[in-house]
């Protein structure tokens, strides 16, 4: 949540022009507000307003602004409504300290109390101004602006970056204090910002940062300094090969749709990170194991409801999975040093898994693995061992591709694990990977361009839908979950995920005539299903079936759209197909009611607060 850029330059006076052009890679992480504080001549231009990037450059012409550093923040509300007065920047007591952050501040309303008493005029309701603050109080006792920033953090307490300055200083100091933060040289100018995305515009020579770190950017370099005791670290730049474009829409509507048609490179692309030399070490550390846990929270968490399906019918291990907030108060009291976490996120920075992380590392709880797809983000410097997604970029709020390859991600170690300790049969689990190798990717496509059409049509039947069911059986479990996860995030639909057994001890009794409850399955479950669709037509409900064709399950459907039909495939291929016509229904009927997908309201990409 919330994103912020600082940049400094050295010749050029265009710095609203640069900030709005790599800000503006931000946008999925927040756009409740937007602000730019631009600095010329010794006197901060701060514009700032309630919107997207686009709806505030347009208002407040900010790439226009004049300058040759300064501030930018996308912000996602936590602490204030998103008001023009909440949005950052913020200028500390007068208009010389200006600044930004991202993270939650959790002693606001002490810090805030000690400040008003102190004398400062604390303006907003936002957390951020008191980081600006926090300095320009440390500034009047040393006179020296590095040592304020360094000495603001112990007033500081939660975890936030932010990026500060001064407007007679030409530097720009950042902190990171447990959100990300990563810095960019470019000739004649540097960068600071949440995320790569926002660097790259500027240069592919980065520098990624630890907590407890600090940083000075000038025109021509980035010194990095531990803010303990304020020594210089060395850093030198490394090139990143991310390439630029992917944050790009190419040629697509909007970035989801664009992220669905992905999957099946994602799937041939995790495929190869799976099988290189480096799986013998994921291996080896489930094995090594005497207890697993599967920790993850949104669609990471329901891409690992699906992997502990894998896990105990491949394998034969038992998962436990709990979503980032529950895991310590439902398996804190019974993990020990021989014990295998398991943490799965997008981002890498989600801070319900980042605070598992410590746990674990704090207690000695055994090991981490993490499964991310930020390269360069706190899960991948802090876990054990890291699995790569493979995904490239996901830009769009609602996860798409990340959930399909971390579903890949967990059948493939599975069937490899149940290999090697004989939980099945050898060339069993030779054939299905085999299967995922060679016949995902084109799978992946046939289901994109059969259901495409379907589900578009089905959305249209939908427009006044405002509440429904979406049921799952064994594995499709997790892929109902997800299902309805997406309708609900995008559509602003009620949409229940849940399981298929389940609906008939109390859901059920929701049901009238026409009442919609999509039923996910796999060719192996259908007999099963069969009995949960039925409990629902006798009530005269809509059932709509996701799913491979089959001749039993075709009179259940009153229209041809209503059966969202997946190619003929492996049981074991079936959930990770059925996904593909709920993501798609779903970006057709947000679309269709007018929501941008891409960036439904109240939500961010990158969830950094408690
Ligand atoms: O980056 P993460 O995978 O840790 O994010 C977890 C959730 O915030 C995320 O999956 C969220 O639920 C998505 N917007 C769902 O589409």
């Amino acid at each position: 949540m919330c994103g912020i850029t600082g940049i400094v330059t050295q010749n050029s006076d265009n710095i609203g022009e640069l900030l709005v052009r790599c800000s503006s890679k931000l946008t999925y992480r927040g756009y409740d507000s937007v602000g730019v504080a631009a600095v010329r001549n010794g006197a901060v231009d701060l514009r700032k307003d309630v919107g997207t990037i686009e709806e505030v450059n347009e208002l407040l012409g900010l790439s226009s602004m004049k300058g040759d550093r300064g501030i930018a923040q996308l912000r996602w509300a936590t602490y204030g409504a998103p008001t023009k007065m909440n949005a950052q920047p913020h200028f500390g007591c007068e208009e010389v300290f200006y600044g930004a952050h991202n993270g939650n501040l959790h002693n606001y309303v002490e810090y805030k109390k000690e400040l008003i008493e102190t004398g400062h005029i604390v303006r907003s309701e936002n957390d951020g101004e008191l980081c600006v603050h926090a300095v320009d109080k440390y500034y009047e006792q040393t006179g020296d602006m590095f040592e304020a920033v360094r000495l603001s953090i112990q007033d500081l307490k939660g975890a936030f970056a932010y990026a500060v300055g001064r407007a007679d200083e030409q530097e720009i100091y950042a902190v990171k204090m447990g959100s990300s933060l990563v810095a960019g040289v470019a000739d004649n100018a540097t960068i600071v910002s949440s995320d790569l995305p926002s660097v790259l515009p500027l240069t592919n020579n980065v520098i990624y940062l630890a907590d407890g770190e600090m940083l000075v950017l000038t025109p021509h370099d980035v010194k990095v300094y531990r803010i303990e005791d304020g020594k210089q670290l060395e850093r030198v730049p490394q090139i990143s090969y991310v390439d630029a474009r992917a944050a790009e829409k190419g040629g697509y509507p909007h970035f989801m749709l664009k992220e669905i048609n992905e999957q099946p490179k994602v799937a041939q692309d995790v495929l190869g990170i799976l099988e290189s030399s480096k799986n013998e070490e994921w291996l080896k550390l489930i094995e090594n194991a005497s207890r697993h846990y599967l920790v993850a929270c949104g669609s990471s968490y329901n891409a690992s409801i699906v992997g502990t399906y894998y896990f105990n019918r491949l394998a034969g291990i038992p998962m436990l999975h709990a979503i980032g907030g529950q895991f310590q108060p439902m398996y804190g009291t019974t993990m020990d040093e021989d014990s295998l976490s398991i943490l799965v996120s997008q981002s890498g920075e989600t801070k319900d898994i980042l605070n598992v992380l410590n746990l674990i590392n704090a207690k000695h709880y055994g090991k981490t693995l993490g499964v991310l797809n930020v390269i360069g983000s706190t899960l991948m410097f802090q876990a054990d061992s890291h699995i790569p997604m493979a995904c490239g970029y996901e830009v769009s709020v609602p996860a798409t591709k990340t959930y399909f390859s971390q579903s890949i991600i967990f059948a493939y170690l599975a069937a490899k694990l149940g290999e090697r300790n004989g939980h099945i049969d050898s060339s069993e689990a030779k054939i299905f990977i085999n299967q995922l190798r060679n016949d995902l990717p084109s799978l992946t496509q046939t289901t994109i361009d059969r259901t495409g059409i379907l589900a578009k049509n089905l959305a249209r039947t939908m427009m006044d839908v405002k509440d429904l069911y979406c049921l799952g059986y064994g594995f499709t479990d997790g892929v109902a979950r997800e299902g309805a996860l997406k309708i609900k995030e995008i559509c602003y639909n009620h949409c229940e995920g849940m399981y298929s057994s389940e609906f008939k001890h109390g859901p059920l009794s929701i049901v009238t005539k026409n009442y919609p409850v999509i039923f996910t399955t796999t060719t192996e479950d259908s007999w099963m299903v069969i009995n949960h669709i039925n409990e629902v037509k006798a009530r005269h409900g809509r059932t709509i079936v996701v799913g491979e064709f089959e001749k039993t399950l075709e009179p259940y459907v009153a229209n041809k759209h209503d059966y969202l039909e997946v190619p003929k495939s492996d049981v074991l291929i079936n959930p990770l197909l059925d996904v593909i016509p709920l993501q798609l229904l779903s970006y057709f009927l947000s679309v269709d009611i007018g929501i941008n997908p891409d960036l439904p309201r109240n939500l961010s990409k990158t969830l950094t607060v408690d």
